[in-house]
């Protein structure tokens, strides 16, 4: 498989959901973890476009719920591949939700994940690396740096108060 840089866009998703009420709690506004869910099929599709490997999510973080979303709003979910590793890329995933009405939009979560590619026989396998184009795609990639660095750094300090 072509290890040839890829530029960023071509791995960009955009999923769209309609909150239905089986997505909602007493309240009629959307469950966390069912946007948690959406979140993770959104940038697993940017993870799997990119490396064109099958990808499994290593980790979640930073996920906020700014806002509440209610039932009959339409989710948009815009997930990007910010930066690619060695055999891991993270996707952030911007939420908005959308008055169907109105058309309405508000920013309502954000959240930045870790996709490692696997092979057919479940080995870790080197992913392209990404190219920025665009100046939202150069800062992505930039920020992407340093995240990773925190975010292995917790993974270490979990591991060691484990006794891993
Ligand atoms: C993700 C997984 C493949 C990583 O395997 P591992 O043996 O721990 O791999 P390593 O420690 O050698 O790390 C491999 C890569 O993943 C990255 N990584 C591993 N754990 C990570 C974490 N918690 N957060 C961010 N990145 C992580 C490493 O930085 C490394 O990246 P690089 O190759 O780009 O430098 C493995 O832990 C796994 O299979 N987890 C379950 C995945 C799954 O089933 N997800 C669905 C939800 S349960």
């Amino acid at each position: 498989m072509s290890n040839t840089a890829k530029p960023a866009a071509a791995s960009a998703v955009e999923m769209t959901e309609i909150v239905l009420p089986s997505h909602a709690n007493a309240l009629g506004t959307v469950f966390g973890g069912q946007v948690a869910a959406w979140i993770d099929i959104a940038a697993g599709v940017a993870a799997m476009r990119h490396a064109r490997r099958v990808a499994v999510t290593a980790s979640m973080d930073d996920l906020h719920y700014m806002a509440p979303v209610h039932v009959g709003e339409v989710v948009i979910l815009k997930a990007h591949v910010n930066r690619a590793f060695g055999t891991s890329m993270e996707v952030g995933v911007r939420v908005e939700a959308e008055n169907p009405l109105t058309g309405q939009r508000r920013h309502t979560a954000t959240a930045y994940l870790t996709f490692v590619a696997l092979a057919a026989d479940g080995q870790r396998v080197p992913v392209p690396p990404l190219t920025p184009e665009s100046d939202d795609e150069q800062r992505r990639y930039q920020q992407a740096e340093q995240r990773r660095v925190w975010r292995l750094e917790r993974r270490r300090m979990r591991d060691s108060e484990q006794g891993g």
